[in-house]
């Protein structure tokens, strides 16, 4: 275990992901909270994202006798105890000194997965060092097909199960919270910044010896000692605004093991990711941090999983905060969810021990919720756990 700022007991105060995330903006410097929980110009589809779950109605069926439920199920090869995991989310050192590895620690022991991102803080090696599994790997396809192989070999050989091609990233979101917080990596916060982050000394003490070292490990190369704001001009020159179906089939012939598609959102490109051999979908719109007005994933999915029609894994991530919402995004076609923005919040509060009560949160609410519901396994969740009448949409905070 990890040494926790927020010691067991408060953690266990901690009641809902909504209450870690109001500690966590407690924590955390502005700019470094915002820049979490932020989205991309309006945040239309930041909140269209969790709105999206008011709108779906469960319709539960008490007696049939879900005394004990099973929230177990097989994902590529490894067996999860429950449908919930762990997207890649860039910078997580950023909340945690090693976050990456403290956030792969943590699903390990809840018994699920980590996707690390391409721009995360520890390398994807000193990820893997951990030993923590199931490991997915996060990558895009760049101009320079060279370094994006060199990415893939890396990955294959630090032992990750899955490949994650993100392709909604392929030009930057205009983050406009980053933009206003004068949000820089490493952090420069100005005069009014610093007074303001001096408030927040438990987080600059644990990060003081870190935050001039923050860099985005994966892309040094060896020996190289090149500044973060050097490192982040070359990933973002690397990024392929011409991203098209080629560059799929060209990751498709270098990496032979599990590849799913990250941001998925039309049934014709889920359609088109099954034929071209592609072995999983993630339905995702990043969270709302890039497309500013695209769907929200929930509503994205039925028509997402019906043009898979079971040929491949279906998964979704985007505003998932209740367990009551995986058990929606699993009786509308997903097999399985991930989470972002609250495992952020889950370091920032505690370190390895933040992520795992997040993690332990969703479980418990989701076995609540199968057993409220009377259904036993995840198989039972289908569209006729759902009312057809839709719940009105209750206003966003
Ligand atoms: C701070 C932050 C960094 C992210 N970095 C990445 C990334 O490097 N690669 C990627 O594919 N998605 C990235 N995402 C998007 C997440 O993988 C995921 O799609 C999104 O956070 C899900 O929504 P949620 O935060 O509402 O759970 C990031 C999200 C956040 C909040």
């Amino acid at each position: 275990m990890s040494n926790s700022s927020t010691a067991p007991a408060a953690l266990k105060r901690l009641y809902s992901v909504a209450a870690v995330r109001d500690a966590a903006r407690r924590i955390l410097p502005r700019p470094v909270f915002d820049f979490a929980d932020g989205g991309a110009e309006d945040e239309r589809t930041l909140h269209r994202n969790e709105a999206a779950f008011n709108d779906v109605a469960l319709l539960p069926r008490p007696l049939n006798g879900a005394a004990t439920r099973d929230l177990s199920l097989d994902l590529f090869g490894a067996r999860l105890s429950m449908p919930l995991g762990i997207a890649p989310t860039g910078l997580a050192g950023l909340f945690w000194p090693d976050g990456e590895r403290a956030a792969a620690r943590a699903a390990a022991a809840a018994g699920t997965f980590y996707c690390a991102s391409h721009g995360s803080v520890c390398t994807l090696e000193d990820i893997a060092q951990t030993g923590a599994g199931p490991r997915w790997m996060q990558v895009f396809v760049y101009t320079d097909r060279g370094f994006t192989r060199d990415m893939v070999e890396r990955a294959r050989a630090a032992g990750y199960g899955a490949l994650v091609l993100t392709i909604d990233n392929q030009l930057l979101g205009n983050r406009e919270r980053d933009i206003s917080n004068g949000f820089s990596i490493p952090p420069r916060f100005g005069v009014a910044g610093t007074l303001a982050a001096a408030t927040k000394a438990a987080w600059l003490l644990r990060m003081r010896t870190r935050l001039p070292k923050l860099t985005f490990g994966n892309y040094l190369r060896p020996g190289e000692t090149a500044t973060v704001g050097a490192l982040a001009g070359r990933m973002a020159g690397l990024l392929d605004p011409g991203l098209s179906w080629a560059d799929v089939d060209w990751l498709r012939t270098v990496w032979s093991g599990p590849l799913l598609l990250k941001g998925i959102l039309h049934p014709g490109e889920a359609a088109e990711a099954v034929a071209r051999g592609i072995d999983g979908v993630i339905v995702s719109n990043h969270g709302g941090r890039q497309l500013d007005g695209a769907a929200a994933s929930l509503d994205a999915l039925p028509a997402v999983a019906a043009s898979v029609a079971g040929r491949i894994p279906v998964l979704v991530d985007g505003g998932i905060r209740r367990g009551s919402d995986v058990v929606k995004a699993l009786a509308l076609g997903a097999s399985c969810c991930l989470i972002g923005r609250p495992q952020l919040w889950g370091l920032a509060v505690a370190g390895e021990d933040g992520v795992r009560h997040v993690l332990d949160l969703y479980r418990k609410e989701i076995d609540r919720v199968m057993g409220l519901m009377g259904a036993r396994s995840l198989g039972e969740l289908g569209p006729d756990c759902l009312s057809s009448v839709q719940a009105k949409r209750l206003p966003h905070d």
